[in-house]
């Protein structure tokens, strides 16, 4: 497993993340050796959010700390907050009343004292940079959250969010995969009068890359959203084959082809696999271990149904 030098203490984390959005349709001794197979796989950074089955993640992640004496400190613990359903309606809030209870009630699920990093789940188009930033000033010196990062976030988001915060936004995560990649479609058609052409993010993966925030990616297995997982996919049959003959030539699984094209790109990269599965954590790992060449990585750019310019 490779790593990378995350936040104010520097931390060692792996550039896989075990993402726990599904870690509650396990057994509390599943999601048990789970994690464990993970951290014994180099996974030592772990992903969570307090809407993640309305809690039942960090409920999940909790007992198993609480069974374990030990095994806290040996994790990275990054959890969200901001998205919201109250009555049947969804609305995001970064208030700081919400963020400072949101995180309340993450450390009491978790049942640890403090977050590793904690994110801005999705965009809050009603935020007040101020009062996020008074938020976090509050959460760092009660030691509740040691670091702070965005997802979902554009550049103009994050540069204003940036201006009243003196703790540095460390990572942003959103969705990329072979099967999603609007990201590098407008990098590769800049200025041109097609589809592809068309920025939808601000130069999102420039922007990280420039200012040293950790990318990480969500869904690195799916196409649209939460559309379904191309691996195996008939819809994807070129994707698959490609996948498969490089898989073949490298020794790996094509999971982890297409994790490893995802950690190609030349910044601070992470993805986050959401598997419930030890042997698919497994074979998502070895990702690590395989450097794609370009044209490798623009050959599973077109098999995915892309063109280049
Ligand atoms: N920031 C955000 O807005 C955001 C949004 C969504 C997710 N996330 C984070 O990203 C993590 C990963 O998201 P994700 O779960 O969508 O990621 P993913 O790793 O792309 O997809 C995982 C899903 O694919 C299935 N799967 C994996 N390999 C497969 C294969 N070979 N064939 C068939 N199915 C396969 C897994 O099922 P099994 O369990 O059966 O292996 C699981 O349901 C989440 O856990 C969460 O931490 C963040």
């Amino acid at each position: 497993m490779k790593y990378i030098t995350f936040g104010q203490d520097q931390d060692q984390v792996s550039e896989v993340i075990l993402g726990t959005m599904n870690l509650s349709q396990l057994s509390t001794q599943e999601a048990e050796s789970l994690l464990k197979d993970a951290l014994e796989e180099g996974i030592n950074f772990w992903d969570t959010a307090d809407c993640y089955a309305d809690g039942g993640s960090e409920e999940r992640i909790g007992e198993v700390f609480a069974a374990n004496p030990g095994l806290r400190e040996k994790v990275f613990l990054q959890s969200k907050c901001g998205i919201r359903r109250e009555d049947g309606v969804k609305f995001f809030d970064f208030s700081a009343e919400h963020i400072l209870n949101a995180v309340d009630a993450s450390l009491e699920r978790l049942k640890t004292e403090s977050l590793d990093c904690l994110l801005l789940h999705r965009p809050d188009v009603l935020m007040e940079p101020e009062e996020i930033a008074d938020a976090f000033r509050i959460l760092h010196k009660t030691g509740k959250v040691r670091n702070f990062g965005v997802s979902n976030m554009n550049p103009a988001m994050i540069r204003r969010l940036q201006k009243y915060t003196k703790y540095k936004l460390e990572t942003n995560q959103i969705q990329i995969s072979c099967a999603f990649s609007p990201v590098f479609d407008a990098a590769l058609h800049v200025n041109m009068q097609t589809e592809s052409g068309v920025m939808r993010d601000g130069g999102i993966m420039e922007y990280c890359a420039e200012n040293d925030m950790a990318l990480q990616a969500w869904s690195p297995l799916r196409y649209g959203f939460f559309e379904g997982i191309f691996l195996g996919n008939p819809k994807y049959q070129t994707l698959n084959r490609v996948l498969e003959r490089i898989a073949e030539e490298q020794k790996v699984t094509p999971t982890a082809v297409a994790l490893a094209w995802i950690l190609r790109y030349p910044a601070r990269m992470q993805a986050v696999i959401g598997t419930t599965k030890s042997s698919r954590m497994k074979e998502s790992a070895l990702a690590s271990q395989v450097t794609l060449d370009r044209r490798q990585w623009y050959e599973i750019y077109q098999a995915a149904g892309n063109e280049l310019p």
